[in-house]
């Protein structure tokens, strides 16, 4: 698929009668590509990832996820499958007594057998340095503790598209990192709203910048539309 998987085109949002909070919106992400997505607070980028799944709707222009346009509730069914947010606030991902249950909902509501999705949750909660983690009662874990579940219960739906939002706040130092190894370590195309410059500089490989609701972008590693991939490590 070479289509785009994500497309806005003059996108324009808002929530209520006053300035809108996106007034001409315009960007693409291209399969395999990893983006990062700058503005100051309020600029709009948590509502940009919450048009991309279809928690928000514009008011004008165009979105087309993974090739089609999208525009109602059940053009999205197939887009919050494949694409997965990782929420601003892990309190909003996060449901079930246990860690096991979070991140075992997604793969048993798309009708996985159990011992696979035993076998799932166990590889995602690895995979973040989470093994051992399937008992522990989520609302008692650390905020940080909680943003890694929160992803884990996203990976588990092995989505096409990882939409994460400010994927770092509340990490200290130590899951920062990992959290960039696991991410540079991935095969999905990505959206990352990140304050952390060495964060998103590590992760990603294109930085755009929500301003006045509009999408300026800005390369990485200036020169050519060569969009070279930094190998996992770099930056
Ligand atoms: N549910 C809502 N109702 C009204 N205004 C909102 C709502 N959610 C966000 N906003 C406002 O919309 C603007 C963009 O918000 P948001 O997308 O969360 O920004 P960012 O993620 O860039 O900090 C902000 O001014 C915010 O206060
Ligand atoms: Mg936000």
């Amino acid at each position: 698929m070479n289509e785009p998987l994500v497309r806005f085109d003059n996108v324009r949002f808002s929530y209520g009668p006053d300035r809108p909070v996106l007034a001409d919106c315009t960007f693409c992400l291209e399969p395999g590509r990893r983006l990062a997505l700058l503005g100051g607070d309020g600029s709009g980028k948590t509502t940009i990832l919450h048009l991309v799944v279809g928690l928000l709707r514009p008011s004008g222009g165009r979105i087309e996820i993974l090739g089609k346009p999208r525009s109602h509730e059940a053009d999205f069914h197939e887009v919050r499958r494949r694409i997965g947010l990782v929420f601003q606030d892990s309190d909003d991902q996060l449901f079930c007594p246990t860690v096991a249950e979070d991140v075992a909902f997604g793969p048993l509501n798309l009708g996985k057998p159990r011992p696979q999705v035993r076998q799932i949750v166990a590889q995602t909660l690895d995979s973040l340095g989470l093994g051992g983690y399937e008992h522990r009662v989520t609302y008692r874990l650390s905020g940080g503790e909680k943003r890694l579940v929160a992803l884990a219960t996203v990976l588990a739906m092995q989505p096409d598209v990882l939409l994460l939002d400010e994927p770092t706040s509340g990490l200290d130092e130590q899951a920062v990192e990992r959290l960039a190894q696991v991410l540079a370590g991935l095969p999905q195309a990505m959206i990352v709203v990140s304050h952390q410059r060495q964060f998103w500089e590590r992760v990603t490989e294109e930085a755009i910048c929500l301003r006045e609701g509009r999408i300026e972008s800005k390369r990485l590693s200036g020169e050519s539309d060569a969009r070279p991939h930094l190998p996992p490590g770099e930056g």
